[in-house]
């Protein structure tokens, strides 16, 4: 007989969880615990938001839980048979043990009511199927009808019920199997993964913002790349996101071969997302050569090329961001990263110029810090000595950052020819023109077309008269 598990003790903590058991014996019904929290407590993983499934009318229950408890604020959802509301710092979710039927054209489904049973197995997957009883008589019990614990225990993603008919019913689980594998760095059961690949195209009835929001969830774990490459095993990864799907493979030709793009990225949005938290910086990091495929080039004698990937990988981002509904303000942002990312080692070469360092300071602007990150995490050597080395380039091009802001704040970016001499060399009296002309000087500076000199800017001078006056 499998041994009864019991979380009582770990449930003292939720002191508030005992008016649930009075509630349930007054309404004489039966409340449980469900889904992602028990999951969490399991895994000792903080959460917040508790699930709680009723056997029967799950808003009555809400209520009158909610009175004994003095909150006055509760939602109810007639319609849904669901209420909700917030107690200390938590978020109260209450719904009736129900049935579902799905129609093939939608992620909605018909509601019925169901028993105990019928609501376990309309779940996703059996590490969401775990419930604790919070009634009288067995208060704290686990209940682990499809082996939830035991897959916790092997790390595994597999799903109730035939996973073909999971998908079917609501494929947004597809998506949601890899957020999870992800998230908790678990593996997908084989039959998962492949009813996941027969059934991808059935994401097209499900609406771009929640897959986008699941991918966003995948690029916020600890380890992206666990998610990232079993969406791409699955075929599913070319259905959402076709660009980097279409990093991978490796072409040989003679005795050249680059490598594997697709799984060069994964590792440097691992690298990156041990540096940051910053989702679009992670994001940069997971586009940032997503135009290698269509530069790729075999040049003899020197082998395989990606020309200006930097550039076309920019101008990508834009349609991307529409097509996957991402914030456009982080369109600049993304694009800045991509089209700059390769200017830093461009840079750290001895005799390197204090305007060519200038020039990275202006275009990278305040996402210089974030640039050198990405640039840090692009490194995916195996070679510890390279590693060591190209690190130290970065360190290199910082330090000179820094020695040619300090010059150039020294010098407040006055230009090197004064007003006065302006006016003497233009022929001008004290005007608005006089001042026009020195900020030409200084932006020229600034974006590194001339050098922080008096030659330069005087030479500058005498060309701009011809245009500006
Ligand atoms: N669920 C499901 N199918 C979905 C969404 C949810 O079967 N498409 C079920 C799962 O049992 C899940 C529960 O509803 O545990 C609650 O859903 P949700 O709050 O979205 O997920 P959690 O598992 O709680 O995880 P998280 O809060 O991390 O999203």
């Amino acid at each position: 007989m499998i041994k009864k598990m019991n979380f009582e003790s770990r449930l003292q903590h939720y002191s508030f969880l005992s008016a649930c058991t009075e509630t349930a014996g007054e309404l004489a019904t039966q409340v449980f615990i469900i889904g992602g929290f028990v999951r969490d407590l399991v895994l000792g993983r903080e959460s917040s938001e508790i699930d709680f499934l009723v056997l029967e009318n799950g808003t009555d229950f809400a209520t009158t839980y909610a009175g004994k408890l003095g909150v006055k604020n509760v939602t109810v959802f007639k319609n849904f048979g669901t209420a909700h509301f917030r107690y200390q710092e938590y978020d109260l979710e209450f719904v009736g043990a129900r049935k579902e039927s799905y129609e093939r054209n939608s992620r909605k489904p018909t509601v019925f009511t169901g028993s105990f049973s019928d609501d376990i197995n309309r779940r996703d997957f059996t590490i969401n199927t775990l419930a604790i009883s919070l009634n009288k008589d067995n208060y704290g019990e686990l209940i682990d009808t499809y082996g939830g614990m035991i897959d916790i225990e092997n790390k595994l993603i597999r799903t109730p019920i035939d996973p073909f008919i999971t998908f079917d019913d609501d494929p947004l689980r597809i998506m949601r199997a890899f957020r999870f594998a992800s998230q908790l760095n678990f593996q997908i059961d084989e039959t998962v993964l492949q009813a996941a690949n027969k059934l991808r195209d059935r994401l097209k009835i499900v609406s771009q913002e929640r897959i986008t929001d699941e991918f966003l969830k995948i690029l916020s774990s600890d380890a992206p790349a666990t998610g990232l490459i079993q969406l791409y095993k699955s075929g599913v990864l070319e259905i959402i996101f076709p660009e980097i799907a279409n990093l991978a493979g490796v072409d040989q030709r003679q005795d050249y071969h680059h490598k594997d793009v697709f799984y060069h990225t994964c590792m440097v949005v691992d690298n990156i997302s041990k540096m940051t938290d910053n989702i679009w910086l992670r994001f940069a990091a997971l586009v940032h050569d997503i135009a290698k495929p269509q530069t790729k080039k075999f040049v003899e004698g020197t082998g395989w090329t990606f020309h200006g990937h930097e550039e076309l990988g920019a101008r990508m981002i834009k349609t991307l961001f529409k097509r996957m509904k991402l914030p456009f303000n982080k369109i600049e942002y993304v694009e800045k990263l991509v089209r700059l990312h390769l200017r830093p080692i461009a840079l750290a070469k001895e005799e390197v110029t204090d305007s060519a360092i200038r020039r990275l300071i202006v275009a990278a602007g305040e996402d210089l810090a974030d640039l050198i990150i990405l640039c840090r995490a692009d490194i995916t050597s195996k070679n510890q000595e390279k590693v060591s080395r190209y690190l130290e380039n970065y360190e290199n091009v910082m330090k000179k950052v820094w020695e040619v802001e300090d010059k150039d704040k020294l010098r407040a970016f006055q230009s090197p020819v004064n007003g006065e001499e302006i006016m003497r060399i233009c022929n001008l009296s004290p005007s608005r023109q006089v001042g026009e002309i020195k900020s030409a000087i200084e932006e020229a500076i600034l974006d590194g077309k001339i050098g922080n000199n008096y030659d330069e800017a005087l030479a500058y001078l005498m060309e701009i008269k011809r245009i500006m006056l």
